[in-house]
Formats: structure tokens, sequence, C-alpha cells
């Protein structure tokens, strides 16, 4: 397959919490492929290694075992600002990813800056303009630090922040969890546009199974660091093969 496609391979991490400890596995011989313009969910419950593998895919988690291809390239453990460029992460807690200190149009202006996007202060405005509109935001609250904002309008500025680099692969760690039902659905129409337009691929994780049906080409499902399912969104729904799978489904509250 060409294109901007992940490919995961047998992705261990182990953390060590103190000196001489065995450390906890948090992820065992982890594989997972997104394929161009594919949005991937990845589900599991509290603690599985959803963050984690999140982590290792955009190059936070520099100690891990096994290999990340992207485009067809290995990637080393520390990416190159390219490499970063191209896969941005949406985090779970915006609160504590976005810094206290600075409007959100330093933030994303400073971005601009380091990957040369938008040659002017003017240009770059007009772009910060934009990506606000694409996640309906008010433009006027680019002058606005992070704690004058609601947990819903921070994770849009986490999201507008991810894609304003022109990322080719998003991963989107609970992004639409603390949105309200109208503006979550207008946040995964875009996600879903974006994928259709420029072929964006996204990892998109998340408790709410409803918002995995509608939105996702296939689904992985993570248990206790093990990816034990993987298959397209349907089939898992329709006819999951795993007990895990089973019993996820069964405690989803939401599902239609
Ligand atoms: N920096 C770290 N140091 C030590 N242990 C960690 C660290 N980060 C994660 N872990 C452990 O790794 C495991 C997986 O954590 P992770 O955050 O990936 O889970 P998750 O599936 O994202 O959970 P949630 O749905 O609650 O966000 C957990 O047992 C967690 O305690
Ligand atoms: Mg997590």
């Amino acid at each position: 397959m060409s294109g901007s496609e992940l490919v995961a391979e047998k992705i261990s991490v182990t953390f060590a919490t103190r000196r001489h400890d065995p450390g906890h596995r948090a992820l065992t011989d982890v594989s997972l492929r997104v394929g161009k313009g594919e949005i991937v969910g990845l589900v599991g419950e509290s603690g599985s290694g959803k963050s984690t593998l999140g982590r290792v895919i955009v190059g936070l988690q520099e100690s891990y075992t096994g290999s990340v291809r992207f485009d067809g390239e290995t990637l080393a453990h520390r990416r190159t600002i390219a490499q970063r460029r191209a896969i941005q992460m949406v985090f779970q807690d915006p609160y504590a990813s976005l810094d206290p200190q600075m409007t959100v149009w330093q933030m994303l202006e400073e971005l601009l800056v380091v990957h040369r996007i938008g040659g002017t202060r003017e240009a770059r405005r007009e772009r910060c303009g934009e990506l606000m509109r694409l996640v309906h935001m008010p433009a006027g609250l680019l002058d606005v630090r992070p704690a004058g904002m609601s947990g819903g309008q921070r994770q849009r500025v986490a999201i507008a922040r991810a894609l304003a680099v022109d990322p080719r692969l998003v991963v989107a760690d609970e992004a639409t969890s603390a949105l309200d039902v109208s503006v979550q659905a207008g946040i995964i129409n875009l996600f879903a546009d974006l994928r259709d337009k420029i072929g964006l691929s996204i990892l998109f994780i998340s408790h709410n199974l409803a918002v995995v049906r509608s939105l996702c080409d296939r689904v992985a499902v993570i248990c206790q660091g093990e990816i034990v399912e993987v298959a397209a969104t349907q089939a898992i729904f329709d006819a999951p093969q795993h007990d895990y799978t089973r019993q996820l489904l069964a405690a989803a509250p939401d599902l239609p």
C-alpha cells in the first residue's frame, strides 16, 4: 500500500517505576496498521495501554522495542522535525498539554513558525482564524489563555493545534470526550471530512463505542497491553470474536 501508511510492529513498552524494579509491561508485541485515509478506532478499558501506544506512534514515548514505519520509512526513536510534523497527537488531557501562560494565538503561532508555515504574521493570523473556524470556535478566543476557556473549548484548541501543521496522521486520544453531543458531531464530521478531502489518517482512541462505530473504518481492541482483535467496524459490532470484545460491547451504555 502506498501513501502515508502507518505500520507499528511488535511494539513493547515497559515502565520501571523504581530502580531495580522489573517494571510494568504497558504494551506487549502490539502490531497495528493505519492506512492512508483510514480511521482506525482503538478501544479498551482504562489502563490497557491506548495512550501509551499513541505516544509511541507520535514519537513521545522514546523507549520501546519494535518498529514504527510511516510512508515506508522506519522512524527513529527520536524523530526529525518533519516526522514530528507528519504525525500529530490530540492529547487526552488538554489542560495538561496546553501551556497555561500562552494565549491560543501564541501557541498556534509558535507552532507555525517552528514548522515554517505562513510567511508573515498576517498570514499566520489568518491561518489561525481558519483553524478556529474549523473547530467551531469564535476567533475572539485566540487571545485567551487556557484558564479562561471551558473544557470543551480547550479540547477544540488541542484539535486545532494538531491540525495546524497539516499532519498526515492524527492520533486523537479521547479528543471529543468533553464535548456536547452537537459539538462532538461537528468535530467528528470534521475528521471524516479531512479523511475524505486530504486523505488524513486517524487513530481514534475513545471510550465512546457509539462514536467509534459511526466514525471508524476498522477497530482494534486492546486488553492489558495486547491487541486481542482487529476487524472492520461492522464485524466488531455485529460479530465480535473475542470474549473481551463482547464484554466491552455489553458494558457500553450508549450503543443504540
Ligand atoms: N509514565 C508512566 N510511568 C509508569 N507507568 C505508566 C506511565 N504511563 C502509563 N503507565 C502505565 O501503563 C499502563 C497503560 O497506561 P495508558 O495511559 O496507556 O492507558 P490507557 O489505555 O490510555 O488508559 P485510559 O483509558 O485511562 O486513558 C497503565 O498501567 C499505566 O499505569
Ligand atoms: Mg489514555
